[in-house]
C-alpha cells in the first residue's frame, strides 16, 4: 500500500512537468508498468486459484490421527483405490466402524483412472461419508509411492493432504535431498510427507528387488532430522503383492500350509528406540487370506503359493509406533473372488452392477474386519 502511495505521489509530481518530453516518456512507462502490474497480480491470483487446498475439500492430513494412533496403540489403514466401488467400500467400512482412514492413490491408479477424477472422488468421499451419517469424517488423500518432486507437487497442488516420496531406490544422500525438497514444498501447505528408508523385496513401482534391504536403525535419526518428514516407511520383512515369500523362505505346518518367516520386530524395536514416538509406516501388509485364495482358485483362478503377513503380526505392529499400515493386495483378492464367483455361477450375467456390486460388498466386509480386528482403529474418530 505504501508502495502504491509513493508511486502516485511521483505520478502527480510528474504531471506538473508534463511539458517536458522526457517526463512524458517516463509517464508513459509508468502507465505501462501499472497495467503490467495489474495483469501480473491477476495472473498470480489465477495461479493460486488453480491450486486446491485439501482443507477446503474437508480432507485432513495425517498429523493428528498418527499422534492419537501411537498414543492409543493402534494403526490407521491406508487402502488403495482406483475406482468408485473401491472408494465406496473404503468409506462405508470407515463410517460403519467409526474409523479414520487413508485413501491411497498410486501412480498406477493415476494413470488408470485419471488423477483429476480420483481427486474429485476423494472430495466426494468426504460428502459421501457425511451422507452415510458420519458428521466429522477423518479422511486423508495420500499419494502412494511418489517417485519425483514434480509428481508430489502436482498432487499437493490439486488437493492431496499427504504424499509419500519414495526415494528408497536412490543412494542415501539422494534420498535425503529429494525427500527434503518435497517436505519443504509440502509443509508450506500443511501437507504431511512420508519418506522411506530401506527397500522391500518384490515389485515396488516397477522396480524389482530380489531381497529385502532392511532399514538400518543407525540411519533413522539422521534421515528424519535432515529431511523433516512426518512419518517413515521402513523395511522389516513385508513386501508388496500376493506372493510375499517363496516356499523356500517358509516352513510348513502339519497340514502342509506355508508358514512365513516372522517380521523383524527386533529392527522395529531398535528404530523405536532411536526415534521414540515417531510415526512408522508398514507397506506390503496384506495378509493374503487363504480362504480368498481358495475361492479364486475354486472359480477358475490360478494363484500359486500366495502368502502374506499373518494378522497376529500386524496386530503386534499396530500396537507399536507403527501407525499406518498399507493394504492393497487383499482388496484385489476380495474383489477378484467375488467377480469370479458371479461369472461361474451366473454365466449369463452381463450387467457390471451384478458383479461389481458383490465385489464392493465383499471388499467392505474385508475392510471392516481389518479396521475392527487387526488395526484397532474402529471407534477412534476424533
Ligand atoms: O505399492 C503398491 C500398491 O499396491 C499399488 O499398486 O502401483 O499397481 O497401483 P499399483
Ligand atoms: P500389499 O501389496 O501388501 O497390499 O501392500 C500395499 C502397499 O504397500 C501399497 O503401498
Ligand atoms: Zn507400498
Amino acid at each position: 500500500m505504501i508502495f502504491i502511495c509513493i508511486r502516485w505521489v511521483f505520478f502527480v509530481i510528474k504531471c506538473g512537468f508534463l511539458y517536458d518530453k522526457i517526463f512524458c516518456r517516463v509517464l508513459l512507462f509508468e502507465l505501462l508498468f501499472l497495467i503490467l502490474q495489474k495483469n501480473f497480480n491477476s495472473l498470480t491470483i489465477n495461479i493460486k486459484k488453480n491450486m486446491v487446498n485439501y482443507k477446503d475439500l474437508g480432507l485432513v492430513n495425517t498429523k493428528e490421527m498418527f499422534k492419537r494412533a501411537i498414543a492409543g496403540k493402534y494403526a490407521i489403514a491406508a487402502f488403495n483405490f482406483n475406482n468408485m466401488e473401491q472408494m465406496q467400500a473404503i468409506v462405508q467400512a470407515a463410517v460403519e466402524t467409526k474409523s479414520p482412514v487413508i485413501l491411497q492413490v498410486s501412480s498406477g491408479a493415476r494413470k488408470y483412472a485419471n488423477q483429476t477424477l480420483l481427486r474429485y472422488m476423494a472430495q466426494g468421499a468426504v460428502e459421501y461419508a457425511k451422507e452415510l451419517g458420519c458428521a466429522n469424517p477423518e479422511i486423508v488423500l495420500h499419494l502412494d509411492h511418489g517417485d519425483s518432486f514434480e509428481l508430489c507437487k502436482s498432487c499437493i497442488d490439486m488437493g492431496f493432504s499427504s504424499v509419500m516420496i519414495d526415494g528408497s531406490h536412490f543412494s542415501y544422500e539422494e534420498n535425503i535431498a529429494l525427500t527434503k525438497k518435497v517436505v519443504e514444498y509440502a509443509h508450506q501447505f500443511d501437507v504431511t510427507v512420508e519418506g522411506e528408508l530401506g527397500v522391500l523385496a518384490g515389485v515396488e513401482d516397477d522396480v524389482v528387488a530380489e531381497h529385502h534391504t532392511y532399514t538400518q536403525p543407525s540411519e533413522v535419526v539422521d534421515f528424519v532430522s535432515r529431511t523433516g518428514v512426518d512419518s517413515l516407511a521402513i523395511s522389516i520383512g513385508t513386501s508388496h503383492g500376493a506372493n510375499k515369500f517363496t516356499p523356500a523362505q517358509c516352513t510348513r505346518d502339519a497340514n502342509g500350509i506355508l508358514i512365513p518367516p516372522p517380521l523383524r520386530f527386533d529392527i522395529l524395536e531398535e528404530i523405536e528406540k532411536e526415534i521414540p514416538g515417531f510415526p512408522i509406516v508398514l507397506h506390503g501388509s496384506s495378509s493374503v487370506p487363504q480362504e480368498l485364495v481358495a475361492e479364486i482358485n475354486q472359480y477358475g483362478g490360478k494363484l500359486v503359493d500366495s502368502i502374506g503377513i499373518p494378522e497376529e503380526q500386524l496386530r503386534k505392529a499396530a500396537a507399536s509406533a507403527v501407525c499406518k499400515i498399507n493394504i492393497d493386495s487383499d482388496g484385489r483378492l476380495a474383489m477378484t473372488a467375488a467377480v469370479r464367483k458371479v461369472f461361474v455361477e451366473s454365466p449369463g450375467e452381463f450387467d457390471p452392477r451384478k458383479y461389481l456390486g458383490p465385489a464392493r460388498d465383499t471388499l467392505k466386509a474385508l475392510y471392516k474386519k481389518k479396521l475392527e480386528n487387526v488395526l484397532g482403529s474402529a471407534g477412534k474418530l476424533a
